[in-house]
């Protein structure tokens, strides 16, 4: 079902939850010209004064629904609350772009696809790193072999504890990014990971999480994530054959380090003296607000282009799962083999 027939209309879309997210959702969408802003509904208000039009912020779906015309809206609620706004936006049949993680748990994430194709709307996951230039690059640069063979993936993404986040722990929140973009760049799903976390703050939920595993296509992976660094660092690294690229999603960087002295093979350059430093390229890239490119991509979708990239609702579940895991792993010190979760 697409929300238009002909492109002459602007899609009507609206925000759930004007928080740290969702306020910068409705900026994008009160800009864009394909886009009719249909309103905003968050029961604290309107806290950053994110809202243009002040009659647009509803103090409840039920009020922003029975406005009426509503094409699609932005989930951007706790990700506890993620499952009973979609289920309402799905009964009123409004499609969603749903903030990631897709849910808090697998089983609501379950739940909430269940809604979804009852309905038959469209949905997407806003797992925005998708659309950070270093790393759309990057993963560009990987599936066309620059790398030659992939060995490894790891990303880094720690800092300061953003002290709004209470449902989740740093595995789910933040975590989440990571074990989507290995398995997006890898091109593969996770086989099994070991995991270890930290609880330093006093919360019921883990602030620091290590979690390292295969995925089915053999490639390695790490994932360093918290909420305890004094700085804020956001870096995903693939190793390969060649070499070695770094996308830096903080300053949208992308690097290139080539492996000095590889002569004819891989196996003479490792056995006789191990990888050498070779060529540094930092590539100038584009740069266009993630956020944005993923608002026109769930647009596209509406709109019925094929092939828009948007993060599918089975792809957020098992995100999900794989974040579940991870918590099942740091928990009972065993690595989790993912055919059997
Ligand atoms: N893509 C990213 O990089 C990214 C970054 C941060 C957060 N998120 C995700 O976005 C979602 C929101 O996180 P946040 O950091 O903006 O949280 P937040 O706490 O800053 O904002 C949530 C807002 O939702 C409002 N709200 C609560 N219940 C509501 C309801 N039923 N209807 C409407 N509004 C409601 C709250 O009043 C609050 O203003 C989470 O799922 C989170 O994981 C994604």
């Amino acid at each position: 079902m697409t929300a238009s027939s002909s492109n002459s209309r602007t899609l009507r879309g609206a925000v759930l939850g004007l928080g740290m997210m969702g306020r910068h959702h409705a900026r994008l969408l009160q800009a864009m010209p394909r886009v009719t802003f249909a309103g905003a509904v968050d029961p604290g208000g309107d806290a950053h004064g994110a809202i243009r039009d002040p009659s647009l912020l509803f103090a409840s779906l039920e009020d922003l629904l029975a406005a009426g015309g509503l094409d699609f809206a932005v989930v951007a609620v706790p990700t506890d609350e993620h499952l009973p706004a979609v289920r309402a936006l799905a009964d009123a049949g409004v499609h969603a772009l749903i903030e990631k993680p897709l849910a808090g748990t697998a089983q609501d994430a379950r739940e909430l696809i269940a809604c979804v194709e009852r309905a038959g709307t469209l949905a997407a996951v806003g797992h925005v790193e998708r659309c950070n230039p270093a790393l759309l690059d990057l993963r560009r640069r990987v599936q066309a072999g620059d790398l030659g063979e992939v060995f490894l993936i790891a990303t880094e993404r720690v800092g300061p504890f953003p002290a709004r986040i209470r449902d989740v722990g740093v595995v789910k929140d933040l975590g989440t990014h990571d074990l989507d973009l290995v398995r997006w760049i890898g091109g593969s799903s996770v086989r099994r990971v070991a995991a270890e976390t930290q609880h330093r703050m006093g919360r019921e939920h883990e602030d620091l999480v290590l979690a390292t595993g295969r995925l089915v296509s053999d490639v390695a992976f790490n994932c360093v994530v918290d909420w305890l660094s004094p700085t804020k660092v956001r870096r995903t690294r693939v190793l390969g054959e060649t070499g070695m690229l770094v996308a830096d999603t903080l300053t949208a960087d992308l690097t290139l380090y080539r492996n000095g002295d590889v002569t004819s093979s891989w196996d003479a350059t490792r056995t006789l003296r191990g990888v050498s430093e070779g060529d540094m390229t930092r590539f100038a890239l584009a740069r266009r607000e993630p956020l944005l490119v993923e608002l026109e991509a769930f647009c596209d979708l509406l709109e019925g282009t094929e092939g828009t990239g948007v993060v599918t609702l089975q792809e957020g579940l098992e995100t999900v799962i794989a974040a579940e895991a991870v918590l099942q792993a740091a928990a009972t010190g065993h690595t989790v083999d993912m055919v059997t979760v």
